[in-house]
């Protein structure tokens, strides 16, 4: 079973900053989940459309400039302050082996995110990067515009022919929360070729039973930790 850090390393560092990324980086795990919303003609990464919560600013993350966004704090980790990134400087760290799991929250154009990671990104393999969303119109997108990426289907529900619908579209993987995970979901997603993920799963208990579902990754808050007690477990 495989480990995505869940917007980085969140539980060791602010969520979605370069050190939770940083930290996931290190880490002996297949990859890292950020949150992607579209911003003027870049990208930032932070999962509320309000930036309440994350920098304690009551602001909404478009009614800003990009000078204002810059100037905010997103936290600190160890002493070091965190700022909210664009993905070209995530794209610019060293993802080696590692997958990029875009979650993308808001996306105007598909097309322009290719475009972007491209020119940003030139040397990163395609197959390194999984686009998923709850909004589904941004994978049936980037599916039609055939776009070189891994799709991932999201949910926080269990509507009646998930697998099926998920096959349909196109989809490389359905991540379902936790709370609505069924081992019937599981079976039907594997025998229609789809990988499933479960979010967010940091509790000792639910990695055995996902283990016991064969499950094919996790997003975990503390990634180092669900990869330790996968390899002791599996
Ligand atoms: O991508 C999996 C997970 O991150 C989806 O939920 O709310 O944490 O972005 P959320
Ligand atoms: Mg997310």
């Amino acid at each position: 079973m495989k480990v995505f850090a869940h917007r980085g390393a969140s539980g060791e560092a602010p969520e979605n900053s370069r050190a939770a990324i940083q930290i996931a980086l290190d880490l002996p795990i297949f990859g890292v989940e950020i949150d992607v919303f579209a911003f003027d003609d870049d990208y930032v990464i932070t999962h509320d459309r309000w930036l309440t919560r994350t920098t304690g600013i009551a602001r909404r993350l478009n009614d800003l400039t990009k000078g204002e966004l810059a100037a905010l704090s997103a936290g600190e980790c160890q002493g070091h302050p965190q700022s909210i990134l664009t993905l070209a400087e995530v794209l610019a760290l060293g993802w080696d082996e590692k997958v990029l799991n875009l979650e993308l929250k808001s996306i105007a154009d598909m097309q322009h995110l290719h475009d972007y990671i491209k020119t940003h990104a030139p040397d990163l393999p395609s197959g390194q990067i999984l686009l998923s969303s709850f909004n589904h119109h941004y994978l049936a997108s980037a599916r039609q515009l055939q776009l070189p990426y891994e799709r991932g289907w999201l949910t926080a529900s269990l509507p009646l022919q998930l697998a099926a619908t998920a096959e349909d579209s196109g989809s490389d993987w359905i991540s379902i929360d936790m709370a609505m995970l069924d081992e019937a979901l599981v079976k039907d997603a594997h025998a229609r070729g789809l990988k499933v993920g479960v979010y967010t799963v940091d509790e000792e208990d639910d990695l055995a039973l996902l283990l016991s579902m064969q499950v094919d990754a996790v997003f975990a808050n503390h990634p180092g930790r669900a990869a330790e007690f996968i390899r002791q477990n599996r």
